[in-house]
C-alpha cells in the first residue's frame, strides 16, 4: 500500500495547475515583506528584546496566560497597546491568524449573524467556519449589498447580533474598506470586527490605523498585529473591557495554549514607541507610493494600482504570474508571484509590496524593469 499515493497526486495536480509552492530563502531587495516601515531590523527592537532578557525575562512564557503563563512585560504592554489605539483594553495572540479565529469563534453566539467581505482573509474564513454564528459574505466592500443580507436574514426569523468582519486594507488588493458606512451598519444591527493587519503603523494618527475614529466605541473591535509594520510577531485584539474579559474566560484558543512570548510584547512595545518618535518613516513610505504610481502610470498606464504600499499588479493566469516573478527576481527583486486559492482564479498576481527595506532609487528601477518584462505578459 503506498499511503503517500494520495500526497503525491495531489501535489501533482497543484504542480499541472503552476500551483505547486516551495519555500524560498530571502534574497534580492525587499518588495514582497510585510515590514512596511522596517522596523524588523530596528535597533531599537533589538535593544528592547536585549533589555528584557537582561532584567530577566524569559524567553518564553513557560504556560497559558490564565497559569503561570501571565507575564508583567506582556501584560504592561497589554495595556500601553489599550491606551495608544484608544480601547479600553487590549489582549495578546501569537498572531494575527490565531487572533482572528479566536474571536470569531468565541464572541459570535449561536443565533447571531457573521457577515464577512468577500476577500476576508482565510484566518477570517476558519474563524467563521468553525464558529457558532450563521455565516454569509457580501460583496467586496459593498456595503448596500452587506444591508440586503441582514435584512433576508432577518427576514427569514434571524434574531441576534451581526458581527461585520472586514479588513481595513486588504491584504491582497490593497484598498480600503468604507470603515464609516460600515460602523454606521454596525450601529443598527451589532459589531463590527476590523482587521488592521496591514493598516497598523502604517495609517492614521501615530499609526493607529484606519479605524483611529472609531476607536473607543464599545461596538468596534480591533486587531492590530505586531508581525507586519511592527516588525515582531504577535497580534492584539483591542476592544471593550467585557469582550476581552469573556474572551479571557471562553476562548479556547487563548486557554488552552502557551501565551505568546514576552519578549515579543518588549519588542512591540519598543514599536509602540517608535510610531510616535520616527514620522517620518510612515512619510517617506507615502512617497514611495506615489512614486510607485506615478513611474507606473506614465510607463505601463494599462496596468490598474492601488493607493496603498500594497500594489497588486494583475496578471491573470498562473504559469505567466510566476514567469514575471522570476524574471524580476533574477534582476535582483524580491516580487511574489500570489495564485489561487490565495486570490480568486484567474486573477493571479505579483503583490508589490513597497516597503522601507527598499530604497526610492530601488522603486524606481523596479518600475522601469516592469516596463520593461510586461510587454511579453
Ligand atoms: C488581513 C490579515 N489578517 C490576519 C493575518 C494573519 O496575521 P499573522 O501573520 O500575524 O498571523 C494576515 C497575514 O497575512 C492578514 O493579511
Amino acid at each position: 500500500m503506498d499511503r503517500l499515493a494520495p500526497f503525491r497526486q495531489q501535489l501533482d495536480a497543484l504542480a499541472q495547475d503552476d500551483r505547486l509552492r516551495r519555500l524560498n530563502l530571502r534574497q534580492g531587495i525587499d518588495f514582497s515583506s510585510n515590514d512596511y516601515i522596517g522596523l524588523a531590523s530596528h535597533p531599537a527592537l533589538a535593544d528592547a528584546v536585549r533589555d528584557a532578557l537582561r532584567s530577566g525575562t524569559p524567553v518564553g512564557a513557560t504556560g497559558s496566560r490564565l497559569l503561570r503563563g501571565h507575564d508583567d512585560v506582556q501584560a504592561a504592554f497589554e495595556a500601553k497597546a489599550a491606551r495608544f489605539f484608544g480601547a479600553e483594553a487590549a489582549l495578546g495572540f501569537g498572531g494575527g491568524y490565531v487572533a482572528n479565529f479566536a474571536v470569531l469563534t468565541t464572541l459570535p453566539q449561536r443565533g447571531d449573524l457573521l457577515l464577512m467581505d468577500d476577500l476576508s482573509h482565510a484566518s477570517t474564513h476558519e474563524g467563521a467556519r468553525a464558529g457558532r454564528a450563521t455565516q454569509q459574505m457580501f460583496r467586496h466592500n459593498d456595503v448596500g449589498h452587506a444591508e440586503d443580507q441582514i435584512r433576508a436574514w432577518r427576514q427569514s426569523g434571524g434574531t441576534g447580533a451581526v458581527w461585520i468582519a472586514v479588513e481595513s486594507l486588504y491584504s491582497m488588493d490593497g484598498d480600503f474598506a468604507p470603515l464609516a458606512d460600515l460602523a454606521g451598519l454596525a450601529d443598527r444591527e451589532g459589531f463590527l470586527l476590523i482587521d488592521e493587519a496591514h493598516a497598523t503603523g502604517v495609517y492614521g494618527p501615530d499609526g493607529r490605523g484606519l479605524s483611529h475614529a472609531l476607536e473607543g466605541r464599545e461596538n468596534v473591535l480591533t486587531l492590530h498585529t505586531l508581525g507586519k509594520a511592527l516588525g515582531g510577531s504577535g497580534a492584539l485584539i483591542c476592544a471593550a473591557r467585557p469582550l476581552i474579559d469573556f474572551l479571557i474566560n471562553r476562548c479556547r484558543p487563548f486557554i488552552f495554549a502557551t501565551a505568546p512570548s514576552p519578549l515579543m510584547a518588549a519588542a512591540g512595545s519598543a514599536a509602540l514607541d517608535l510610531l510616535r518618535s520616527e514620522p517620518s518613516r510612515r512619510d517617506r513610505l507615502a512617497g514611495y507610493v506615489r512614486d510607485f504610481r506615478a513611474e507606473l502610470a506614465r510607463r505601463l498606464p494599462q496596468v490598474a494600482t492601488s493607493n496603498s504600499q500594497i500594489m497588486p499588479l494583475i496578471v491573470g493566469q498562473n504559469g505567466p504570474t510566476m514567469d514575471l516573478a522570476a524574471r524580476l527576481q533574477d534582476r535582483g527583486f524580491d516580487v511574489r508571484g500570489i495564485r489561487p486559492p490565495t486570490v480568486p482564479q484567474g486573477s493571479s498576481r505579483l503583490r508589490v509590496s513597497l516597503n522601507l527595506n527598499a530604497t526610492a532609487a530601488d522603486v524606481v528601477r523596479l518600475a522601469e524593469t516592469l516596463e520593461e518584462f510586461w510587454p511579453d505578459m
